[in-house]
């Protein structure tokens, strides 16, 4: 039986329901490189199992201050990173040819310390590259024990079968909130699936929207707005598994404390009817 709050991605990879998203970890100067370094030390202190990252993210140096935080890694830990964008002038730029996906495999496994990448996530799908041609890469990786599970983000339901007939796709990271539901019928095929959904920008636009209602409802709980709306992608659906970014420890302790907070029936529902009609699609 798995523990409760546990999501086993791909079958055989179990990690904690609430991650971490470590973009907004940054090393530039040494008080935040050690700022950094504390954070994502205190995020596995907390029993964060799953820490998103990418090798785009400061260009590599995302994954190196994981590293240097993290490195060796508790049993369980699981960083998951991300290739496929690069960022020509600052821009982000799909760029999903084979030869780039195994080159940037081997840069993340280099800086990361890894023998194996456990979940290895295709950053953006390339329109100018054939897709068969860009998970190919993946599978290839996967059959070289470099890599045991593939990933996707900012995909539809179609691009999402579609590289499913050429290897099995473990997860999807798409952009999803309590406001913002476009991905509403990527997230129902996940379920369906059983394939970890992982929505990025989970929490800030509740932060600043959604009005008296999550007020009323965090009010209710003791809790914050940001948690409201962490525990309402909590309850929505069995593989979701929220990624809250933070550069602030309060707030990363607030973010786990989340996974804790249970939602009434009537709180969730009321909570459902805020997603912003526009950003809806069933
Ligand atoms: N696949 C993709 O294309 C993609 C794109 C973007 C991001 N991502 C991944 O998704 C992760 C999360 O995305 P995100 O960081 O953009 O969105 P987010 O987690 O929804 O929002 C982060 C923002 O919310 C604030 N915040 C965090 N916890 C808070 C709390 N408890 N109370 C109040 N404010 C809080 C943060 O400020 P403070 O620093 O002050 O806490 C920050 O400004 C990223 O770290 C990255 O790993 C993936």
């Amino acid at each position: 039986m798995p523990a409760p709050n546990t999501l086993t991605i791909g079958g055989d990879l179990p990690v904690h329901r609430l991650g971490f998203g470590a973009m907004r970890l940054h090393g530039d100067t040494p008080q935040r490189r050690a700022e950094s370094v504390a954070i994502a030390r205190r995020a596995v202190e907390l029993g964060i199992t799953l820490i998103d990252t990418a090798d785009a993210y400061d260009l590599g140096g995302n994954e190196e201050l994981l590293a240097e935080a993290l490195h060796p890694y508790w049993e369980g830990v699981v960083v998951a990173t991300k290739a496929g964008q690069c960022r020509p002038g600052g821009a982000w730029v799909p760029l999903g040819r084979p030869e780039y996906l195994r080159q940037q495999c081997e840069l993340s496994l280099r800086r990361l310390r890894l023998e194996r990448i456990e979940l290895f996530q295709l950053h953006r799908i390339d329109p100018t590259v054939p897709l068969p041609d860009q998970i190919g890469a993946l599978k290839r990786l996967q059959e070289e024990g470099k890599v045991r599970h593939v990933g996707l983000s900012e995909v539809s339901v179609e691009q999402l079968a579609e590289a499913s007939r050429i290897t099995a796709i473990a997860s999807v990271q798409n952009r999803y909130n309590l406001t913002d539901r476009r991905s509403e019928p990527v997230l129902d095929h996940c379920e369906r699936r059983g394939i970890a959904f992982l929505p990025w920008l989970p929490i800030a636009p509740t932060t600043r929207s959604g009005g008296d209602l999550v007020d009323t409802v965090a009010a209710g709980l003791g809790a914050t707005r940001a948690q409201v709306a962490l525990a309402w992608l909590l309850r929505r659906s069995p593989v979701m598994l929220p990624i809250p970014g933070t550069s602030s420890r309060e707030h990363l302790e607030q973010n786990r404390a989340a996974a804790d907070l249970e939602l009434s029936d009537s709180d969730f529902s009321a909570l459902d009817s805020l997603a912003d009609r526009g950003a809806v699609k069933r």
